[in-house]
């Protein structure tokens, strides 16, 4: 199975990468459209198409295995999934807004999951030439270089980032816990990609990261950061909604060192 495992990750690189290309051309050509999901949310139609890309080469590679992505197949009949069957999760483009707006914080993300195990991960950012990947229990890479989260020990000290929801009928609560994050530790950013906060977390650039979001948003980052000695948890009770692997509500990722210090806070 591992070998399988070793071949689903160039598979996942490869496709990022192929991905990625699309995106990059389609701000070169500036051939995007602009679209609001339920009347506020962007999306362009590269997200549509490099969707597509993806899940159509994901069907046919691996006929057998289920998809789960943000614009193509955003829901999952839990109760139809056989044991052991792999799921791939897919964000075409995980910073649309910053796609659109000409920004290079933009990112591919592709993870895949079995059962309650997050398997692999790559998050591939097309203008930063920066392909993040892992592989369960085989450490977190960006391209050939190996990645371990900062020292931090100290909030004080801490470069935290978070992110903030289309809808904005949660804001009060959230502003609330932003005030008291950003009393307490160095600086907060909000860089606009889910998929690299969690990467940048693994890198040691952010000691933590925390949101509510998508399983397409942290399916595959999740595990970057972890395999790059991150503890992952939540700051809000579990929700049933999604799969444990892909359960991005209330998300804490950090140094192990800052965890305990952030749940507190949030
Ligand atoms: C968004 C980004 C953003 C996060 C939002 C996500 P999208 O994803 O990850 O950083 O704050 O919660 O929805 O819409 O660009 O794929
Ligand atoms: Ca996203
Ligand atoms: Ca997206």
């Amino acid at each position: 199975m591992s070998s399988d495992y070793d071949q689903w990750l160039s598979f996942a690189k490869q496709l990022a990468q192929d991905a990625g290309e699309l995106i990059v051309e389609a701000r070169k050509t500036a051939t995007f459209d602009r679209n609001y999901k339920l009347h506020h949310e962007l999306v362009t139609s590269t997200d549509i198409a490099v969707d597509t890309f993806i899940c159509e080469k994901i069907a046919a590679t691996f006929p057998h295995h289920k998809i789960l992505s943000e614009e193509s197949f955003p829901e999952l009949d839990v109760d139809s999934l056989v044991d052991g069957v792999p799921i791939w999760v897919i964000d075409p483009i995980d910073g649309t807004v910053n796609f659109a707006h000409g920004h290079h914080h933009v990112a591919v993300s592709i993870g895949l999951f079995i059962g309650s195990t997050r398997i692999l991960g790559v998050v591939y950012a097309p203008f930063l030439a920066e392909c993040y990947s892992a592989l369960r229990g085989k450490g977190a890479y960006c391209n050939d270089q190996k990645l371990f989260v900062s020292a931090a020990s100290a909030l004080r000290n801490a470069l935290v980032a978070t992110g903030f929801p289309y809808q904005k009928a949660s804001l009060p609560d959230l502003i609330e816990r932003l005030s008291r994050v950003l009393h307490a530790c160095q600086d907060v950013r909000r860089n606009g990609s889910a998929a690299l906060d969690l990467c940048w977390v693994a890198a040691g650039r952010l000691d933590a990261y925390y949101e509510t979001v998508k399983p397409w948003d942290m399916a595959a980052g999740a595990l970057i950061a972890e395999e790059a000695g991150a503890r992952l948890g939540y700051f809000l009770a579990p929700q049933v909604a999604w799969p444990e692997a892909v359960n991005g509500e209330g998300l804490l990722v950090s140094t192990p060192a800052l965890y305990d210090d952030l749940k507190a806070l949030l």
